[in-house]
């Protein structure tokens, strides 16, 4: 399926100069979302998951859908001040602003293989951060997989060394 005409580029948000990628309107359309689910699954090509990792708040959209589908836990790394439990945490630079992701230190066991997922890779900045929280628990990231990658702000380049997978690339 072309999922191109489920993206809606919004100019100028949420700031002057960002294309924001709006994926709603392929969440909206029954196929496309369903197909969408499908197809990410389908891109998931390195054995036996242990954890789907989505990441707080768009990432949380087809992460739990992944982890049902492939028999795996769902880990949800959060924006700061979220999780009640303890937690480890890193900072980075997003696209628009600074913020800080944290994870529960229970969620990922030392050894567990785990993909990442998230609805856009942009400069990366989030998924690295991501990356290493699930890192600093022992666990192996053996594939980061999202709807949108944004090739033109050097993401992949800097999840360089991760398998990655998207639906689109602009
Ligand atoms: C957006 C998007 C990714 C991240 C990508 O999330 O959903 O998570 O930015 O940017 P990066 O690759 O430059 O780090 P945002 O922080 O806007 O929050 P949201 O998911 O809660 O809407
Ligand atoms: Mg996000």
């Amino acid at each position: 399926m072309d999922f191109e005409p489920f993206i809606r580029h919004i100019s100028d948000f949420p700031k002057p100069g960002i294309s924001f990628k709006d994926i709603t309107p392929l969440l909206n359309n029954p196929k496309a979302f369903s197909a969408a689910a499908e197809t990410l699954f389908e891109m998931v090509s390195v054995g036996k998951i242990d954890k789907v990792v989505g990441i707080d708040s768009r990432g949380f959209i087809f992460a739990p859908i992944l982890a049902k589908k492939l028999d795996a836990g769902f880990v949800p790394v959060r924006k700061k001040g979220k999780l009640p439990f303890t937690t480890i945490s890193e900072s980075f630079d997003l696209e628009y602003g600074v913020d800080r992701l944290e994870v529960h230190t229970d969620a990922i066991k030392r050894g567990e293989k785990v993909l990442v997922h998230d609805d856009v890779l942009a400069t990366g900045g989030t998924a690295k951060a991501v990356c290493n929280l699930v890192e600093k628990l022992g666990g192996e990231v053996v594939q980061c997989n999202f709807l949108i990658v944004l090739e033109y702000l050097n993401g992949p380049q800097k999840l360089n060394g991760y398998p990655l997978t998207s639906l689109l690339t602009y």
